[in-house]
């Protein structure tokens, strides 16, 4: 007989993380998917469900959970990102790459079926080919948390290959979502904006108006997440994360964009410390090895997200969420 799978998430109260729950729920079962997060309380995913709170730093605690509650995958969503992580990179050192090597030492003694760890566009550095950025190519990251994010790819690749353990990952690009607020990314504007825009307000910009990076619409990221950890093993050839994409914009593209739903939308720009990050990373992305090995391919491009956007944040406010 085949045993339960049985879930837990670490660091399930951000931007990717709730949504992540309702998906993996829909999939497995409310029962069989555990969010836990560093909040002591979380009324959204409270109000779903079971939550715990979770330091993703407590191996121990980790430990005892996997076993009580007979977990036999964990998704790792823990993590300081970019801008937060260029404030106080130790912080970003010591959380992104402290809570990685604890669960992948707690998973090899616990023989996890399956690991699931994210990284990002940001392991790429400005001595990076650009455009078409390859999955294969010249990587050194310009920040902390690209430097976490590149070690981290490695160290999984490394306990993949030498424990023979089952630990995958995609390199996101910005996600654009409206179910959680994003939490300290460069990629950030990118949701604020649609918020301004419903508020009547002008939007000032933290990048240059020409600043082109990769974006994705997160219910394109959460089925690239799941498909990409259904996939059979032996499909996957990339060790370590694999590259997504689908779409690049300006914030003045963007702009032009919104302004097609709200025409009075104003926004200015005055870049700040996030301009240099934004300007280290690939301005659009080579997925073509994850279409080939496990068939991914994007639903929203930019039109649709904006058009997806406006109605959920709509929705949700009519909700009173
Ligand atoms: P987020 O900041 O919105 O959420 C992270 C969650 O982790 C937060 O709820 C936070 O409370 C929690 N957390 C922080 N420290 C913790 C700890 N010690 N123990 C337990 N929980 C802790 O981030 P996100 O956007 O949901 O990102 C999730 C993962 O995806 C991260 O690894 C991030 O680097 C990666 N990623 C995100 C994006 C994006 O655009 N959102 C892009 C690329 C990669
Ligand atoms: N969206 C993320 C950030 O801006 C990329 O990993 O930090």
């Amino acid at each position: 007989m085949s045993k339960t799978t049985k879930i837990l998430i670490i660091g399930a109260g951000g931007q990717i993380g709730v949504e992540l729950c309702i998906a993996l729920r829909k999939q497995y079962g409310e029962n069989n998917v555990l969010p836990t997060d560093l909040k002591e309380n979380h009324p959204q995913l409270e109000s779903m469900g079971r939550y715990m709170q979770l330091d993703a730093m407590d191996g121990k605690k980790i430990a005892s959970i996997i076993d009580t509650e007979q977990i036999t995958q964990v998704y790792l969503l823990a993590a300081v990102l970019s801008a937060t992580g260029e404030q106080n990179p130790p912080l970003a050192w010591d959380i992104n790459m402290g809570s990685l090597l604890n669960l992948l030492n707690i998973g090899k003694e616990k023989k996890l079926d399956k690991i699931y760890w994210p990284s990002s566009i940001a392991v790429f550095g400005p001595t990076t080919p650009r455009q078409n950025t390859p999955q294969r190519t010249i990587i050194e990251p310009q920040t902390m948390y690209g430097i976490t994010k590149y070690a981290g790819e490695n160290l999984c690749a490394y306990y993949n290959e030498k424990f023979d353990m089952d630990i995958r990952g995609l390199r996101y690009p910005g996600l654009i979502s409206y179910k959680s607020p994003p939490g300290g990314g460069t990629t950030d504007y990118a949701i604020d904006i649609f918020h301004k825009a419903l508020a009547g307000e002008n939007f000032e910009c933290f990048l240059k108006q020409d600043t082109y990076l990769p974006m994705m619409f997160m219910d394109d990221a959460i089925r690239a997440t799941i498909s990409l950890m259904d996939a059979p093993k032996e499909k996957l050839s990339v060790k370590n994360s694999y590259n997504i994409a689908a779409f690049s914009f300006s914030p003045e593209e963007m702009a032009t964009e919104i302004k097609k739903h709200i025409p009075d939308f104003t926004i200015s720009y005055a870049p700040d410390y996030r301009q240099d990050i934004a300007e280290s990373w690939p301005q659009s992305i080579d997925d073509s090895q994850a279409r080939t090995d496990w068939q991914w391919k994007h639903a929203f491009d930019l039109s649709q997200t904006v058009e997806a956007m406006f109605a959920g944040i709509k929705s949700m406010s009519d909700a009173g969420a």
